[in-house]
């Protein structure tokens, strides 16, 4: 059985991830995560008594730890999902967002060129660093511009995604300078169970049911591309397995939405599930708010690169995808229980309260 080295397998795509490959039992996973705010060991709970999946809670910053993993369980791939991930909070407080996607994909990075340079011949052709990445990278799209194609220009606006960009030069580096066997890839906006309430959709979500305010940014006509996370799970598998080193795969669901047509299924789909809520219509709950400062008017992504050389396409489609998240959300309310703790609380504070 292969190893893999997930990092950041305790958050949203990543325990997602790691949950899907080890029922295939596709590879021994050691699981490295911080458990910072977003990282949830509620979410890989079922895998305590699992022998191949191994956690590790710690930083991908600490070097001698990354050494120690690596040496001792001598992977044949680490997929490196850990990250700081939500534009408000980098907005707010950019620091951790430099500390964990620059100087922490860095310090892997680094370690991992080590790692592989000690490697057998036959093992260092193998192995694999896979870079996961964001279409934010690319910028802003102009409502005629075509999507985003493994070529498109970097332009990131918000420190977030200037972080992932550096994230993202750096492993690309790593090939063409020590040729690491590196892939990227570079996803659209994701959606399903597990994410944590902080991003659109759950918020929303949470927030109809409990009866509050929907607060939708601006005008509410930014444009975002909605991928359910399985389909990204399984695109990620698919460029670990048959992408061609060194390249970039763009992973999107070609399923543009306006915010507010998003929060507006959402409240559809839960009228029709409470059709006795006192809280019906649950549109009635939106509310225009301040707008995020240099938002991002539009991403789409152009996903036929992966779709033509490896044969991926999304299984789930808006309705179905969406359906089967907001079903999760109601059924796992122990879940629910356990993010919403008091410094979810204060962020809520922190970020809402002065739109
Ligand atoms: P998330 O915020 O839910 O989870 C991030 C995980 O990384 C958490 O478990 C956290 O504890 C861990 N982590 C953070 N800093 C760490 C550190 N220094 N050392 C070790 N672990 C650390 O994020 P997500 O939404 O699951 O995103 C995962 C990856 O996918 C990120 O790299 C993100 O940029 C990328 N991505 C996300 C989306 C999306 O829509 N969510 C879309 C495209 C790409
Ligand atoms: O595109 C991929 C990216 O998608 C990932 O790289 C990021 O990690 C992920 O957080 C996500 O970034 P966004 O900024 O697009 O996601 P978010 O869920 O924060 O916001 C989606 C849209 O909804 C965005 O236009 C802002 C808007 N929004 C968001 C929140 C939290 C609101 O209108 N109201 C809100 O309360």
């Amino acid at each position: 059985m292969k190893t893999w080295v997930v990092t950041g397998g305790a958050g949203f795509i990543g325990s997602n991830f790691v949950q899907r490959h080890r029922m295939l039992k596709s590879a021994r996973i050691i699981n490295l995560d911080k458990l910072s705010y977003a990282g949830n060991i509620g979410n890989i709970n079922n895998l305590f008594e699992d022998p191949d999946h191994i956690f590790i809670h710690g930083d991908i910053n600490d070097r001698i730890l990354v050494h120690d993993i690596l040496t001792k369980y001598h992977p044949d791939a680490v997929i490196h999902f850990a990250a700081e991930t939500h534009v408000d909070r980098s907005i707010i407080g950019p620091e951790a967002f430099i500390t964990t996607n620059i100087a922490g994909t860095f310090s892997l990075l680094d370690e991992v060129r080590n790692y592989w340079n000690n490697l057998d011949p036959g093992l260092k052709d193998t192995f694999r660093f896979h870079h996961i990445s964001t279409d934010e990278v690319y910028g802003s799209l102009g409502p005629d511009d075509a999507p985003f194609t493994e070529f498109s220009r970097y332009e990131p606006n918000s420190p977030y995604s200037a972080s992932k960009a550096s994230g993202d030069h750096l492993v690309r580096s790593y090939f063409t300078t020590y040729g690491l066997p590196v892939l990227i890839t570079n996803c659209s906006n994701n959606y399903g169970p597990f994410q944590f309430p902080e991003k659109l959709i759950p918020l929303m979500i949470l927030n109809a049911l409990d009866g509050k305010v929907l607060p939708v940014y601006g005008d509410g006509k930014n444009i975002r591309d909605w991928l359910y996370v399985m389909d990204h799970v399984n695109a990620i598998y698919l460029v670990l397995e048959q992408g061609n080193v060194g390249e970039t795969y763009n992973i999107g669901g070609s399923c543009q939405k306006t915010n507010i047509e998003v929060v507006q299924t959402i409240c559809e789909i839960l009228d029709q599930l409470f059709p006795n809520s006192h809280n019906k219509p649950h549109a009635s709950l939106i509310t225009f708010v301040k707008d995020r400062p240099g938002h991002d008017r539009r991403y789409a992504i152009d996903s036929s690169k992966i779709k033509h050389k490896l044969g991926w396409k999304p299984a789930e489609t808006f309705e179905t995808g969406m359906e089967k998240t907001i079903l999760w959300y109601i059924e796992n309310t122990k879940w629910i229980q356990s993010v919403k703790s008091g410094a979810y609380r204060d962020w809520i504070d922190i970020n809402y309260e002065k739109r």
